[in-house]
């Protein structure tokens, strides 16, 4: 659906942001860039919806060269998240959420029953928030309002750039889950920076590494804490042996499912009693099984429950 063709990007001062990248991300993908400050994350990201022009190669949104693409319709078709929180100082709330809805005159109506949704998608109380200032909000609400007014108009691209950095931790697992969620739904394309493993590892459907303006890896999480590139893509991922070494907490890895999906999982089933290794095993065969207890379905999980838990086992170890 977005495919970089050798894509490189050189400021007029002469940096080599990006170098010659090749990336194709899929329909539906989540696609999680990563890579140390200064590695032109934010650049290639900016370059898709023409926020910066590019300097060699191509890109494509749906097979047609984004300089081909009328601006307005790049930029509304396209949500973005900025890397810095940017919301207009002299709109509401509200006002600030609606501007891509009203440029695509929604009714009023809509657009209203819209805002609220979004406030409360990110627990913001749409009747306390709606209305006020940004400077009224702190700075990891207004990130979050950032996030809805991405997702305003429904686009079917959201690109986002360190969205959750400011955000305390349970802010940014809450919104890391509705995003999940949300995705799941919804289905949309999201290409999401960050220079946070374990959020990479939770998000992404696939990771793309990148060092000095190149791309290191392209690869499931799986394949990547399995198969890192070389040392800097292991050394970011963190050892894998260190990982299986880990214990793992049944009970905090099921995820609530519909009768619906849990029936069409239901002959793979394991019990809450099941070891690590019983775990691992089933699931290097299915990415999600049903979960029982007492004979009873309580949930299920997947693979990237359980990676998850050991991002986070990593992470309590370099703190
Ligand atoms: N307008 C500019 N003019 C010149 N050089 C720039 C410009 N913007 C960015 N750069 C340089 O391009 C390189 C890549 O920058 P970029 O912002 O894409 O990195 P990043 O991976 O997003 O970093 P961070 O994690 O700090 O946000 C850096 O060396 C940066 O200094
Ligand atoms: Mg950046």
């Amino acid at each position: 659906m977005i495919q970089f063709d050798n894509v490189s990007k050189r400021y007029p001062d002469g940096t080599n942001a990006v170098n010659s990248i090749n990336i194709n991300i899929k329909e539906g993908e989540f696609f999680v860039i990563i890579g140390p400050s200064g590695s032109g994350k934010t650049t290639a990201l900016k370059m898709i919806n023409r926020l910066i022009p590019l300097t060699e190669g191509t890109i494509l949104i749906n097979g047609k060269r984004v300089s081909d693409y009328d601006i307005h319709e790049l930029r509304w078709e396209i949500g973005y998240v900025l890397q810095q929180i940017a919301l207009f100082p002299h709109m509401t709330i509200g006002e600030n959420i609606s501007i891509v809805p009203e440029l695509k005159r929604w009714d009023q109506d809509k657009i209203q029953k819209r805002i609220d949704e979004l406030l409360e998608m990110v627990g913001l109380e749409p009747e306390i928030y709606r209305n006020r200032m940004p400077h009224e909000l702190s700075g990891g609400q207004q990130q979050r309002v950032g996030v809805t007014r991405a997702l305003a108009a429904d686009p079917p691209i959201i690109l986002m750039d360190e969205p959750f950095s400011a955000l305390d931790p349970l802010s940014r697992e809450k919104l890391q889950n509705d995003l999940l969620h949300l995705q799941r739904k919804i289905k949309k394309t999201i290409v999401f920076v960050t220079h946070d493993m374990k959020e990479a590892l939770k998000l992404g459907d696939r990771i793309c590494v990148m060092k000095d303006g190149e791309i290191i890896q392209i690869g499931t999480p799986e394949e990547l804490l399995a198969n890192p590139e070389n040392e800097f893509v292991r050394n970011f991922v963190g050892e894998e042996q260190e990982i299986t070494r880990k214990t793992f907490h049944l009970q905090n890895l099921i995820l609530p499912a519909s009768e619906d999906e849990i029936s069409q999982k239901i002959d793979r089933t394991i019990s809450t009693s099941a070891s690590k290794d019983e775990i691992l095993k089933l699931l290097t065969q299915y990415n999600e099984v049903a979960v029982e207890e007492d004979g009873k379905i309580i949930g299920i999980i997947n693979r990237q429950a359980i990676i998850r838990q050991l991002a986070g086992d990593m992470q309590k170890e370099v703190r």
